[in-house]
């Protein structure tokens, strides 16, 4: 309902500044139109809406400027999160990482790349392919499987799993070096997940 809404109101921008911008030049009047109708980066993401232990408030925009890599030197890669928005001839380098989405992908998420055309850099939302166990995920045909790393179990990837180890993982990392930290590690659930 709201991509339709948001839709045709860039249909009647686009109509507008179209008659305006005809008589001139009706090739730059075409991209001011496509502009309004952007994916946007979300400055904070709720996730987790539907946990028993309460939903977790994401700063997106925190965790995309300043200093929030491991190393505390600069921003986080979006693909450090975003794991499927690079080539698979990139990934291939990372096990156990190897699935691209879109699969024929030939560009890496970048800031950069996301301002230029955030269409094109084709940004996955994470429950689209890491969904809650008993679902099926939208994307790929089943949620995704890990060996372990000290044994030889499988790990299902769902939300909770692949959300912790990306989160919590950085956050443990970053104990390592940063005290006081404040990134919540493992254990402490309800500095995530909050009850409204
Ligand atoms: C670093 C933040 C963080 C910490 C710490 C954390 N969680 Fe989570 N948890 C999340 C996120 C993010 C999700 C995924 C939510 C989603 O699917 O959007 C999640 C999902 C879950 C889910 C699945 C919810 C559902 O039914 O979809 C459970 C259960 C859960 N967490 C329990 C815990 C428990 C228990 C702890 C402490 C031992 C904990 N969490 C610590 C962030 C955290
Ligand atoms: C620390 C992890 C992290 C980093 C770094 C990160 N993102 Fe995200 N991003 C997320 C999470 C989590 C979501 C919410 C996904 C969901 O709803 O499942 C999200 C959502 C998005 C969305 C909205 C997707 C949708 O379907 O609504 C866009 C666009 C996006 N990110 C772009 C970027 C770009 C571009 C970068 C790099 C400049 C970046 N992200 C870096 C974790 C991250
Ligand atoms: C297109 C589907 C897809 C999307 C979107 C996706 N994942 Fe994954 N993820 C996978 C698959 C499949 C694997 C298993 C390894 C592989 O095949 O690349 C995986 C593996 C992982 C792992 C385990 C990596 C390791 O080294 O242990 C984590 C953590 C993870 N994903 C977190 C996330 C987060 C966080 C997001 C969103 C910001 C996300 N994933 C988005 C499909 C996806
Ligand atoms: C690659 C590293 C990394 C990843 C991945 C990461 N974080 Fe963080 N996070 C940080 C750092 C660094 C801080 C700031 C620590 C400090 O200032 O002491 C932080 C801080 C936080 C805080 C404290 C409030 C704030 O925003 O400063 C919350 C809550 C948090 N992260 C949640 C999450 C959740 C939820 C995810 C997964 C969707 C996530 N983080 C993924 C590095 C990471």
């Amino acid at each position: 309902m709201k991509k339709t809404m948001s839709f045709v109101v860039a249909a009647i921008s686009f109509l507008t500044i179209g008659a305006i911008a005809y008589s001139h030049s009706p090739e730059t009047a075409f991209p001011l139109a496509v502009q309004q109708d952007e994916i946007k980066m979300p400055d904070v993401v709720v996730l987790g809406t539907d946990s028993k232990l309460g939903k977790v408030t994401f700063s997106h925009v925190k965790h995309n400027g300043g200093t929030y890599s491991i190393d505390g030197t600069g921003p986080i890669a979006c693909i450090e999160c975003h794991h499927a928005a690079q080539p698979a001839t990139e990934l291939a380098k990372h096990p156990p990482l190897k699935t691209a989405w879109p699969t024929d992908r030939t560009t890496t998420l970048t800031a950069e790349l996301f301002s230029k055309d955030p269409k094109g850099a084709a940004v996955a939302a994470c429950r689209d392919c890491h969904a809650r166990a008993g679902e099926k995920p939208k994307l790929i045909p089943a949620i995704p499987e890990i060996k372990h790393e000290s044994s030889t179990a499988m790990i299902s990837l769902n939300n909770q799993q692949a959300l912790h180890r990306n989160c919590a993982g950085c956050h443990t990392e970053v104990a390592k070096t940063k005290k006081p930290m404040k990134g919540p590690t493992t254990m402490q659930c309800m500095m995530c997940h909050k009850k409204a």
